[in-house]
């Protein structure tokens, strides 16, 4: 059985959101919600989450799982939102502790912090099986952009995270902390050893040159002849060498660390100071 996919694409940060549905009932998951975020004001927004939302109610939809396929470095998670207005259960890979851990350490959050998961409603394990109603899902651990980064198999289709991109445009940095060139080669071939005909669903959508409209689908036959930067026949050695250089000439996201302190915390804000507000750390790096 294979599921009904709508994509809502998020324009500000070229990411994509999915509303994955069984199709003949009511059961859906939301895939990498997002929440706008205006970083002069620190002020948050939901109006490219409200579609989503109005979406499943327009359909009549009950939410099982709300699911991320990693802590995002470029904006900010909607999870919470989700949860609070359709109910489901927050899942993301279960290594999202490493991610928890190493990142305790650069934002120097001290013992409150407990990075142990305890954030999500579940963490998902190499092969774990689930269900959307009557849709079966797989869980593939795909890491490299991050070390948690999963791939959720649901039928036919496949929501990858930030592994590929489209074929003209290539794949995933790998330069983040707990990133690794080597590790997300390994994570691509895995999902080129998918069934040539899988739906390949994206995270994000950047655009080229020659391109001028969004696409956020593809297949595993399409990438392992067109992929521009890793087909089929490319070697771990040439895409580790030509992924370093390229992650090198990169700019660091302008909300990394807003989205990673919240997205971390499945999408929730710092627990409040003493006046009742939350505040977000931003460390400094002097010249
Ligand atoms: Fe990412």
């Amino acid at each position: 059985m294979n599921p009904i996919v709508t994509a809502f694409m998020h324009d500000p940060t070229g990411s994509l959101t999915y509303v994955v549905q069984e199709p003949d009932g009511p059961r859906c998951a939301v895939v990498d919600p997002v929440l706008d975020y205006d970083d002069g004001a620190s002020r948050t927004s939901t109006a490219s989450i409200d579609p989503v939302i109005a979406c499943i109610r327009k359909r009549g939809l009950t939410v099982d799982w709300i699911l991320e396929t990693h802590a995002h470095a470029d904006r900010l998670s909607a999870a919470q939102d989700v949860k609070a207005q359709c109910g489901g259960q927050i899942g993301i890979g279960e290594h999202i502790v490493e991610v928890q851990q190493i990142w305790k350490g650069i934002l120097n959050l001290g013992n409150a912090f407990r990075a142990d998961g305890s954030e999500f409603d579940h963490l998902f394990k190499e092969g774990e099986h689930f269900r959307i109603g009557a849709l079966e899902g797989n869980v593939l651990y795909t890491p490299g952009h991050t070390q948690a980064d999963v791939t959720y198999l649901i039928g036919d289709s496949a929501f990858i995270g930030d592994t590929v991109f489209m074929t003209d445009y290539g794949s995933a940095r790998a330069d983040f902390p707990g990133g690794d060139a080597h590790i997300l080669y390994r994570s691509i071939q895995k999902l080129y050893a998918l069934p040539p005909e899988t739906r390949l669903f994206l995270c994000h959508d950047y655009l080229t040159e020659k391109r001028q409209q969004h696409r956020w689908e593809s297949t595993v036959s399409e990438q392992r002849v067109l992929n521009i930067q890793i087909n089929a026949a490319t070697s771990e050695e040439t895409y580790v060498q030509f992924r370093q250089a390229r992650d090198k000439q990169l700019a660091t996201p302008k909300l990394l660390f807003p989205s990673v302190e919240i997205n971390m915390r499945a999408g929730q804000f710092p627990p409040p100071e003493s006046n009742g507000r939350s505040y977000l750390k931003i460390p400094i790096t002097r010249a």
